[in-house]
């Protein structure tokens, strides 16, 4: 069975192995910079694989070394919001974290694939991605699919139907900037537009755009990790098993909507190699500007970063 290697053992990190874990999809090997966090955690997961029936097994390492060899690694390490905090301000204490490990992976000349959760996440993406030099399409950032997901629960929470049967879209940013479509947006295949008034669903699109915040604000703790590990460990599976689903990741532009050498979330197809191919939704002339000044913007905060 493959082993997961994840770094950053906190909310995020713990909640992803334990989703891996009851989903069958891989083993994991848990790492944290505070020595013994990891095999704690290991350990307690464990103890509840006799109820919880899971197979797979789950190990601490202290040694970074050791979870670099991962196929597959998942970056959750870093410092959280507090409330009030805007994901931008954890750039400075997060980057460094982030440089190591692009260090650390370059050297690398195996397949590995790489899934960064850490926030900042479009722009620890972009860091990573131009200095590991991996290929981009080994390269993912957690976004689209988490925030489609959110707007995935909303909408079918409002209309009472099953969040199975609906399917949602949002590209660009994991911030306020972040745009959920509504044409893309569907119950069973019938635009959700069908169903409610474009006033609704834009309230709904800015519980979305809010829901980090909001629960980081409820919480005072911690930041949202359930969500997040959900579909941390749907992109796993989808490259484990080489399922080739179409998932939004925040992938390294590189000419899509004519955008380059920067990462925001667009819909790709995800198997065993990474992103295997990108699928561009159709936007429209006003989407496009909000899409390319969000990336601009981007560019304008690495810039005055690097100086
Ligand atoms: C969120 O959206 C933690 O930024 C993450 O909840």
């Amino acid at each position: 069975m493959a082993t997961v290697g994840i770094i950053g053992s906190g909310n995020a990190g713990a909640n992803t192995a334990f989703f891996i874990a009851e989903k069958g999809i891989a083993n994991v090997l848990l790492h944290d910079v505070r020595e013994g966090l990891s095999t704690g955690k290991a350990l307690d997961l464990m103890e509840a694989a006799p109820v919880r029936t899971y197979r797979t097994k789950i190990t601490g390492t202290d040694s970074l070394h050791e979870v670099l060899r991962s196929p597959i690694i998942v970056i959750s390490a870093g410092l959280v919001r507090k409330p009030d905090m805007k994901r931008e301000e954890l750039f400075d204490d997060n980057v460094a974290v982030i440089r190591e490990l692009a260090g650390a992976l370059k050297v690398r000349k195996d397949d590995v694939k790489v899934i960064i959760v850490t926030e900042p996440v479009d722009l620890l993406t972009t860091v990573f991605a131009l200095e590991s030099g991996l290929p981009r399409e080994a390269v993912l950032g957690l976004g689209g699919l988490l925030d489609s997901t959110r707007l995935r629960y909303a909408v079918a929470r409002d209309l009472d139907v099953s969040a199975e049967d609906v399917s949602a879209l949002v590209v660009g940013r994991h911030n306020e900037e972040m745009m959920g479509l509504p044409r893309y947006c569907t119950v069973s295949g019938v635009p959700v537009l069908n169903f409610m008034l474009p006033e609704q669903y834009e309230s709904i699109m800015d519980e979305t755009r809010k829901a980090g915040d909001f629960i980081a604000g409820m919480a005072g703790r911690s930041t949202a990790y359930y969500a997040p590990s959900a579909a941390v460990a749907e992109l796993v599976d989808a490259m484990v098993r080489d399922t080739r689903r179409l998932l939004t990741v925040s992938l390294l532009l590189q000419g899509e909507y004519d955008v380059e050498n920067v990462a925001m979330s667009v819909p790709g197809v995800v198997g065993r190699e990474g992103v295997l191919r990108v699928h561009l939704p159709r936007l429209q002339e006003s989407e496009l500007e909000q899409f390319r000044k969000s990336a601009r913007k981007m560019k304008d905060f690495l810039e005055r970063r690097a100086g």
